[in-house]
């Protein structure tokens, strides 16, 4: 288990360096990500290189027994750098600059930075490469987490070429866009800008692709590096550290290209659903990789200091939090940062070593924590463990927020709450691209497929006919990869599964999604100014953003809508399809509602919890032969459950459990049949005794 944190030691006098080795040993720290924001100290100007510093530090912690994460340093150039190139600065929307003084103020298509960072990066390799200190490489940082998107002329530039190489000619370009709208017809590629601030709503199509463009060239700059590091002989393991559900990088297409997938992660103290959703997350990362453990590269071990208001972390805290990481799936557990900061805008942000010194609470839980996870036996590889998927898309992110649509929709919270349902039945759950589904699941959510490619339909038609349950929420196949509609109307790739016809969207007055994020999504429908009523056994629930009109034409309707528009019309059907069955939820059901349909799909479908029967504040998940158990609850409890203590070694046949207390009991896996499923069909998938 790797433990550790970034190391800034260029922030501190050369003296502090021994205490750090010493207390970093005294922790239990085997690795540090070293020199993340270091290209200043190492270039201080354009032909002045300066390694000896990092030759010293380097040399101190492998004497020390501490691997080095060594970083690219590529992730905030030094002032000289924009000084003699302000080319190399992004741009906003109405293409003013960004100025330096911060982080991150490069344009990741601009030519002059890669040349530069390609310059770092190669000195780098070429010294360090072969040092036994280094076992791995971290490139760049955080990819894209201050700028979403960049408009400078460099982007410009390179989004033509971008576009170019994708449709070859424009006329393909003004087929895909649909240009004959609005007078936008271009007659070559340079007449393409990027979307800079319009009068009016922006083609979406061109949004469509100006945010694919973004992900490929912030991805560019880390292949590139990528690239300088293996010419130079590097064998170690090279990534960068994702933010897992980051609007602005599609991971599923970048996770290919990493050695191994990194992960920062920061639950807010103050989130009443913070449990839920980093289990998203962690879940979320875990899937990029099936089968490969990941790393959580980046917590906190206290409070941050970039909210608005900065909680600490309450007692146990940090245990369970790492337990829920460890649990789905990572081998590795790392902070921001080693020592706190004592000058610029992250001072206030916890670290391993906080500034008060040794005789502190987050010392004593980052010793503690350093102490356990020594102990740790080695884990087992994450395996197939979910048989639950839930679709995450980035392309349907992208396109369903983009405006002028029925209602605004917040596609992560909404995505969110349908894992909650599912979380909250201590279900294991892979988040998966809907091409990714095939017949290992038994159960599929998908809560909202409004891009929906031909590849990933097909996926979904073959699960259903092969066995699976498929539970799809509504606007979900809407639009081509284009952001174009399909001919023929709604629903046509997924209807003959579902068995219903979709005639309107039937979007519900009000403000629809709201809210800007995670944990701002309405718990109330009518917090959204409009509602329908949907009757689903003896129960009458609130549906909010739509209540769409659709037709059963072999499906079952299994629910009404009582009230609105569309009353009397289905709100919930579920058809037979091939071996296996698929359920249409025609209105976005609210907290209870939603429970009570996934609850009917589970059951229907026959999947089983990690362990049943758990307290609510409990939460288990499997990892190969390792089940994990965290009390995120405020009372102890006794969790029944029969394997070996991994910790302990001993036999056991219940575990107590303090408030944020962690267990690991090794419980090889067995299938158990499922009593509720009738159709028998994942027993016959999956042999079980
Ligand atoms: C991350 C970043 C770190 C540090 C940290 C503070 O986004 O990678 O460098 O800024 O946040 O929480």
């Amino acid at each position: 288990m790797l433990y550790g944190a970034d190391y800034n030691p260029d922030q501190w006098p050369e003296e502090v360096w021994d205490e750090d080795v010493r207390l970093m040993q005294e922790a239990g720290v085997n690795i540090v990500s070293l020199g993340i924001f270091a290209w200043s100290r190492i270039q201080p100007a354009e032909d002045v290189w300066d390694f000896e510093w990092l030759d010293r530090v380097i040399g101190k912690l492998h004497a020390g027994g501490i691997a080095v994460n060594l970083a690219t340093a590529t992730a905030s150039p030094p002032p000289w750098v924009s000084a003699t190139y302000p080319e190399t600065l992004p741009a906003d929307e109405s293409g003013a600059s960004y100025w330096p003084g911060s982080r991150q103020h490069f344009a990741p298509s601009s030519p002059t930075y890669r040349r530069l960072a390609g310059e770092l990066v190669s000195r780098i390799a070429q010294r360090y490469a072969h040092h036994p200190a280094v076992v791995m490489w971290h490139v760049g940082n955080e990819f894209g987490c201050h700028l979403p998107m960049d408009f400078s002329d460099a982007a410009r530039d390179a989004y033509r070429v971008w576009l170019r190489a994708r449709y070859t000619t424009v006329d393909a370009l003004n087929d895909a866009w649909g240009t004959s709208f609005w007078s936008q017809r271009y007659g070559a590629f340079d007449e393409v800008f990027p979307p800079r601030l319009a009068p009016y709503s922006h083609n979406p199509s061109s949004m469509l692709d100006f945010r694919r463009f973004t992900s490929d060239m912030l991805l560019e700059c880390y292949l590139l590096e990528r690239e300088i590091l293996v010419a130079a002989g590097a064998t170690q393991p090279i990534t960068t550290n994702f933010m897992g559900p980051f609007k602005p990088a599609d991971y599923r297409r970048w996770a290919p290209h990493m050695d191994v997938i990194a992960d920062d992660c920061y639950p807010d103290p103050a989130n009443p659903n913070r449990v839920r959703d980093a289990a998203f997350q962690r879940d979320l990362v875990r899937s990029l990789k099936p089968g490969v453990p990941w790393l959580l590269w980046e917590q906190a071990t206290d409070a941050v200091n970039w909210r608005p208001a900065n909680a600490g972390k309450r007692p146990g805290a940090l245990m369970a939090e790492t337990a829920q990481s460890i649990g789905r799936g990572a081998d590795g557990i790392m902070f921001f940062q080693w020592r706190q900061s004592r000058a610029g805008s992250e001072k206030f942000h916890s670290a391993m070593l906080p500034h008060a010194g040794t005789e502190t609470r987050v010392w004593d839980a980052v010793t503690a924590l350093g102490a356990r996870l020594a102990a740790l036996p080695d884990l087992p590889p994450p395996g197939r463990d979910a048989r639950v998927a839930l679709v995450f898309d980035w392309e349907s992110w992208w396109g369903v927020e983009e405006r002028d649509h029925p209602t605004r929709i917040d596609y992560l919270a909404l995505s969110l709450e349908w894992y909650g349902a599912l979380h909250r039945r201590g279900l294991m759950v892979d988040i998966v691209a809907p091409e990714s589904v095939d017949d290992g699941y038994d159960l599929v959510v998908a809560p909202l497929l409004y891009l929906l490619r031909e590849e990933g339909a097909a996926a979904l038609e073959r699960f259903v006919a092969g066995g699976g349950t498929l539970l799809t929420g509504p606007f979900s196949d809407i639009v081509d990869e284009h952001d174009q509609f399909r001919d023929g109307g709604f629903l046509t790739q997924l209807g003959p599964a579902l068995g219903v016809r979709f005639e309107d969207f039937g979007a519900i007055g009000g403000t629809g999604a709201g809210g800007t994020g995670v944990g701002a999504l309405p718990t109330r429908a009518t917090q959204t100014g409009g509602s329908v009523t949907f009757r689903l056994g003896s129960g009458a629930y609130p549906g909010r953003l739509v209540a769409e009109r659709v037709h059963a034409t072999s499906a079952d309707v299994v629910a009404e809508f009582t009230d609105g528009l569309t009353a009397g019309g289905a709100a919930l059907t579920r058809h037979r399809h091939g071996d296996g069955e698929a359920w249409y939820v025609a209105t976005q059901p609210v907290a209870e509602g939603l429970e009570a349909v996934v609850g009917q799909v589970v059951r229907a479908s026959g999947v089983s919890p990690v362990v049943a029967d758990l307290p609510r504040d409990v939460e288990a998940a499997r990892r190969g032969d390792l089940v994990t158990l965290i009390n995120h609850g405020d009372t102890r409890v006794d969790i029944a459950i029969e394997g070996t203590d991994a910790e302990t070694r001993a036999l056991v046949d219940r575990v107590r459990l303090d408030p944020q207390g962690v267990a690991f009991v090794l419980v090889p896996r067995t299938e158990i049949p499922s009593s509720a499923s009738t159709r028998g069909r994942a027993v016959a998938r999956h042999p079980r005794p």
